[in-house]
């Protein structure tokens, strides 16, 4: 029986960004298991070091006095006391922040997160006013694009392109395009960027967080890549905290995304009406990784491992497929890697492509190497630009052969599709 669905139920109930072309990369892996050089992971590696980190801490929770009452009772929808406490002392006693446990939000993932405070913040509010989610950069996290119940809330704007050197470039905000005002609900940006590396620098993030508190404008900086962990940052950057950001954290790319733990820290108004929408959605997060993730936290060893193991992972991966991009792709043609600056992906665009980033995607893919068409990335975008159909996103958790055969291989279509 075909469900009569509602309008929000039409657009929920179906699959945004890069979820939606998971089941053509899925089933691609799937018809020649072994044959494929994949470049188009989101997720991230399972380090050993990390792994073992982890177990450590699951082997003292289970021998410990606290594992009955962890698994065995609902808690406080904030989230469980010994994690927010570690994430108190963490942020107060590192960054001189200032905060207390009601400034601290514990949620099931960050996207969950995403969710509230776009439905909280963004759509229609009291007065009849359609308030916008902003994204002050796109392209950006394709998860966006699923995380507001009215699809016209989310709104996206293009950046400045600086060509840094030859085949680098980096993306900036375009403060003169942007519009924060007082039809805005929330701003919402990833720093480190999944897709792209990108890093907004601290003054610019500064600026989005000045011009957005003269309209009492909450700022979601969604920090999932960024330090003190996963610390997968490869340039200088300084959190940017004040009583209008949220600084949203995640554990998935610290070796727990199976455990769905998300951090918000920002004012307690804001929290409060966060947590509030969490305790009706789904009272509150697995307690158990949030368990693991306050010894984890309270111990240093997460910023630590982050630190030494972690970054220093990513970091040569990206440095390694920028030299295959140097040696294999065509000098004559215009192509340029996004500057390298953090997160687990390199981002590829090739200018004036005459074809679509789907097509290159499919000829990649006939090279038995699958990357992710750059497209899904540009969530809350309306307007046409040919740039949405000139990019390409490669995961940098494949392995350094992988990683240079598929530079190779992609460097052969590149050279042919613009012949
Ligand atoms: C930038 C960014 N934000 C948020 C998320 C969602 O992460 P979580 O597992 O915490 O829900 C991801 C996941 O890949 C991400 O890349």
């Amino acid at each position: 029986m075909q469900p009569h669905l509602s309008q929000i139920g039409q657009k929920m109930s179906q699959l945004t960004g890069v979820r939606a072309i998971m089941k053509d990369i899925i089933e691609t892996l799937q018809s020649e298991p072994g044959k494929w050089v994949n470049l188009s992971a989101g997720n991230p590696l399972i380090l050993p070091e990390i792994e073992a980190m982890w177990r450590d801490y699951t082997q003292q929770l289970l021998a410990g006095p606290h594992f009955g009452e962890v698994v065995g009772r609902y808690g406080a929808s904030q989230g469980y006391e010994p994690l927010i406490e570690a994430v108190v002392d963490w942020f107060n006693s590192h960054y001189g922040w200032g905060i207390t446990r009601r400034n601290v939000l514990i949620t099931p993932g960050s996207q969950s997160l995403y969710f509230y405070a776009a439905n909280c913040l963004g759509g229609v509010d009291a007065d009849g006013m359609l308030r916008k989610i902003v994204l002050p950069l796109s392209p950006d996290y394709t998860g966006y694009g699923g995380v507001t119940l009215n699809a016209e809330t989310l709104q996206a704007y293009k950046p400045t392109i600086d060509i840094i050197a030859p085949h680098r470039f980096k993306y900036r905000p375009d403060f003169a395009q942007m519009q924060i005002d007082d039809t805005t609900g929330a701003v919402l940006f990833s720093r480190p960027c999944n897709p792209t590396g990108n890093v907004i620098s601290d003054a610019e993030t500064q600026q989005i967080v000045d011009l957005a508190a003269q309209y009492n404008v909450p700022v979601f900086i969604d920090s999932a890549y960024a330090l003190p962990f996963p610390n997968l940052v490869f340039t200088e950057m300084t959190p940017v905290f004040g009583e209008n950001v949220v600084h949203c954290l995640s554990l998935s790319k610290v070796g727990l995304p199976g455990e769905r733990v998300g951090i918000a820290i920002g004012d307690e108004r804001n929290i409060h009406a966060l947590e509030c929408f969490q305790a009706n959605a789904s009272i509150h997060s697995s307690r158990y990784g949030q368990a693991l993730a306050a010894q984890a936290i309270s111990s240093g060893e997460l910023a630590r491992l982050s630190l030494s193991v972690i970054k220093p992972h990513y970091q040569r991966k990206a440095a390694l497929l920028t030299a295959a991009f140097d040696r294999e792709m065509p000098n004559d043609v215009p192509w340029y890697l996004h500057k390298a600056e953090g997160a687990i992906f390199a981002w590829l665009w090739l200018k004036d492509l005459p074809m679509t980033d789907w097509d290159v995607y499919r000829k990649i893919k006939q090279e038995h190497v699958i990357v992710v068409p750059g497209s899904p990335f540009f969530p809350g975008l309306k307007e046409e630009w040919a740039h949405k159909q000139q990019c390409l996103r490669i995961s940098l958790t494949a392995s350094e052969e992988d990683l240079e055969a598929g530079a190779a291989a992609i460097a052969r279509v590149v050279k042919k599709a613009y012949v």
